[in-house]
């Protein structure tokens, strides 16, 4: 089972941030997840609130703010002082960073306000466009993710060869016609809402499984049991193989 350093790392370094993802390759992570949004001017940032207060010393929404005034803002002090300075990044350049580190990245699309979703994906697909241009191929480095599947829909067109994935908190009864309709390889979901049963069933139809937020080792133990392929977490926490990958037990014939 994969450990995917939750909005970085969250628990060791100011959220949705470079110096996070520096935390989760200190930590020795190959995978983070990150939340993007569009700024006023339509620069894709990465930042989970719609509001600016909790994780900056702005205040207002992030999307009435342009590019020039959001990097001006520090996105570190409110989360210790060795962090002061620290940016809300770009998305191009956080992925620049992530790609030389040899480090994947979940990118979870936030969309607000809701109706925008032509805008924020075709701002993702230009941003992967541009640093993917000279020659060089998509890497199987980058997961699509969101709770908005209006956005998946886009990106299956716009962006075909990177994977995506639904987000939910609880899983719904049809989550097996929702993941076929959207052509999604897995189902994110809030880890209490997984059951053994619904585990089995997602992984016996084809799909991946994924469960957040996980920060406790026991429960972390406990889902790599029932197969869970990755379990975003704000700690770097061990991860047990998954279930499925683990080789039959002969002593139990
Ligand atoms: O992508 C998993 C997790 O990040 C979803 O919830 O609110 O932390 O973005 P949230
Ligand atoms: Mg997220």
């Amino acid at each position: 089972m994969i450990i995917c350093g939750h909005r970085g790392l969250a628990n060791q370094a100011p959220e949705n941030t470079i110096a996070g993802l520096m935390a989760a390759h200190a930590a020795g992570l190959s995978w983070v997840e990150i939340d993007v949004q569009l700024s006023q001017d339509k620069h894709l940032v990465l930042f989970h609130d719609q509001r600016l207060g909790r994780c900056t010393n702005g205040s207002g929404t992030l999307r009435e703010h342009t590019w020039q005034q959001l990097k001006q803002l520090d996105a570190g002090l409110w989360f210790s002082r060795q962090f002061t300075d620290e940016r809300i990044p770009l998305l191009s350049d956080y992925l620049t960073q992530a790609f030389e580190l040899n480090i994947q990245v979940n990118i979870e699309l936030k969309l607000y306000p809701k109706d925008e979703v032509h805008e924020l994906c075709t701002q993702v697909s230009q941003v992967l466009a541009a640093l993917f241009s000279q020659g060089k191929s998509m890497p199987k480095q980058l997961l699509f993710s969101s709770f908005e599947p209006q956005t998946l829909v886009l990106l299956q067109q716009l962006v075909p060869t990177v994977p995506r994935a639904l987000l939910v908190e609880q899983i719904p009864k049809d989550w097996q016609a929702q993941l076929q309709q959207l052509g999604c390889e897995a189902l994110h979901c809030a880890h209490a809402a997984l059951t053994p049963a619904r585990a089995a069933a997602i992984i016996e139809a084809g799909f991946k499984v994924s469960c957040y937020t996980v920060n406790k080792q026991s429960r972390a133990d406990q889902l790599a049991s029932l197969g869970v392929h990755m379990i975003f977490s704000d700690k770097p926490l061990k991860a047990l193989p998954s279930a499925e990958h683990q080789a039959p037990n002969m002593d139990a014939r």
